[in-house]
């Protein structure tokens, strides 16, 4: 049975490709998601993608993801450094999920040193430009595997 994993993206990412490529990339997320969707058979999984700039919306992707996907790769954008609602809404159906930014959060203003949702995340991938995707995706099948679900 493949998997199914949800991909979603928070505010701005929309944009990547022409948004501060300096630190973002030149790689558009329609870019990130083609390559994903190329890498995916071989995976033996399915993707879904979204993307949304407001938190209600991606709130509600979280909820129907309950029962119908098997875990999330989720860029929050800047809700990771203070969404609570979505740090809660991913309690709220405990799927596995791993937290992936383009940029080292870590090493950019003290702002972003916090992201809230990752001790709800399985994991965090940062720092790796459009390839924090891949190595994100893979990172959540490797869990589901060991996991025996
Ligand atoms: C980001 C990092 C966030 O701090 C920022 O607000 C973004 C993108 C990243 O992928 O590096 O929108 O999540």
């Amino acid at each position: 049975m493949k998997k199914r994993i949800l991909v979603l993206n928070g505010p701005n990412l929309n944009m990547l490709g022409m948004r501060e490529p300096g630190i973002y990339g030149t790689v558009s997320l329609a870019a990130i998601e083609a390559n994903l969707n190329r890498i995916a058979d071989s995976w033996n999984v399915e993707l879904q993608f979204f993307q949304s700039n407001h938190e209600g919306a991606l709130i509600d992707r979280i909820h129907e993801a309950y029962g119908t996907q098997d875990g999330i790769v989720f860029n929050p954008g800047a809700f990771t450094h203070y969404s609570y609602a979505l740090r809660d809404a991913l309690s709220t159906v405990q799927l596995p999920a791993v937290e992936v930014h383009l940029s080292n959060i870590h090493k950019r203003e003290a702002f972003r040193h916090v992201s809230v949702t990752a001790p709800v995340m399985v994991g965090q991938i940062a720092g790796f430009g459009a390839h924090s995707y891949e190595l994100g995706l893979q990172a959540l099948i490797r869990h589901l595997e060991e996991k025996g679900d």
